[in-house]
């Protein structure tokens, strides 16, 4: 660990990245305070090291409060879920971390967001917004790790849930042409691995990080290899004139998640989502799984945990 971070504010505490990032860090022996807006979601066994503030990113006194006495906050919220437009709140969100983290003193921020060419005029709404929120907390001044990822691969995921749905349930699938798009997922656990490394960086002011696994491969592949370890027979079929509106409409029918949430992330199915850059790599001793191996954790995980969807 860091000389530097003694105390941690993890922000999305009740989400699935967070869920499983808050044991890792109390491992650690780290003071961990979590903002979230509800305490009764956070199921975690009590421990002196830990520390439930509530508090909501659209309100900038909890922040404040929050942030008091924090060495380093890990940025793990996006407002997909919330009723308005989320681009506007996620904007909003990161508008009220920024200077409260500045004002603060915190000596680092760590976000995870989303891989796409920010260069794309067709780049997704949800992408944007994700690369839109990275950028307004560098400006506040504090040094942010941002860390870019395609799809996570983990039973727990709202990706592998709707990947899991769609599979489990159709023996045909007519798939959208989007099913075709590159992309490279990573394992959940190398996602963790980044994130509780990113601690101890040295400092060197902020810095963008592409994290995915060795593969690159089209989403239509994730479901033929997830079939494949689930031993189901299943034919895909790309039919070219399901829209993602459509596709959203299809898959709000046969998946269980919910479905704004969804949309959004189909949306951002559209554009590639591969890394460009190997800065990751020389500043991190970490070389992600494979597809194949993401994928047998993911079930194995599932199975364990029963099958239940962890999102209703
Ligand atoms: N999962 C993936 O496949 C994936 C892939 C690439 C990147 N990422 C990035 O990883 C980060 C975490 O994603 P995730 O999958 O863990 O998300 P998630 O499961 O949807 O969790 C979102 C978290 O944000 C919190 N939140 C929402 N609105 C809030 C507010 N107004 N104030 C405080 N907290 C609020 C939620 O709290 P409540 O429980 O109160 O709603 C929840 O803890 C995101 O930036 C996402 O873009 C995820």
């Amino acid at each position: 660990m860091t000389a530097n971070t003694k105390s941690v504010l993890l922000t999305g505490a009740t989400g699935y990245v967070g869920r499983l990032l808050l044991p890792r860090l109390l491992e650690r022996g780290l003071e961990v305070r979590c903002l979230v807006r509800d305490p009764s979601k956070l199921s975690v066994p009590p421990s002196p090291l830990l520390e439930v503030a509530q508090g909501d990113v659209l309100d900038s006194q909890s922040l404040a409060k929050a942030l008091q006495g924090i060495d380093t906050a890990y940025y793990l919220v996006h407002l997909m879920a919330g009723d308005g437009a989320f681009e506007d709140q996620d904007r909003q969100a990161a508008k009220n971390f920024a200077p409260a983290a500045r004002e603060t003193k915190l000596k680092r921020i760590i976000y995870l967001g989303g891989l796409g060419d920010e260069s794309s005029p067709n780049l997704s709404a949800h992408l944007r917004s994700r690369h839109e929120v990275g950028a307004i907390l560098r400006d506040s001044g504090v040094e942010t790790i941002e860390f870019r990822a395609a799809m996570i691969v983990g039973a727990g995921s709202l990706s592998y849930q709707l990947l899991k749905s769609l599979t489990d349930r159709l023996p045909v699938m007519l798939c959208p042409r989007w099913l075709t798009t590159p992309t490279q997922p990573i394992a959940i656990d190398d996602v963790l691995r980044y994130l509780v490394a990113a601690l101890d960086l040295p400092p060197s002011g902020s810095r963008v990080f592409e994290i995915g696994g060795p593969d690159v491969v089209a989403y239509m592949d994730l479901i033929r290899e997830y079939a494949r370890q689930k031993k189901l027979r299943r034919w895909l079929i790309t039919v070219p004139l399901l829209t993602p509106h459509l596709s959203g409409l299809w898959l709000a029918l046969v998946t269980p998640a919910t479905y704004r949430v969804g949309r959004h992330l189909i949306e951002g199915l559209r554009n590639p989502m591969v890394v460009s850059s190997d800065e990751a790599s020389k500043a991190f001793p970490i070389r992600p799984v494979g597809i194949q191996e993401a994928m047998r954790r993911a079930i194995a995980e599932d199975r364990q945990s029963g099958n239940a969807p962890s999102i209703k």
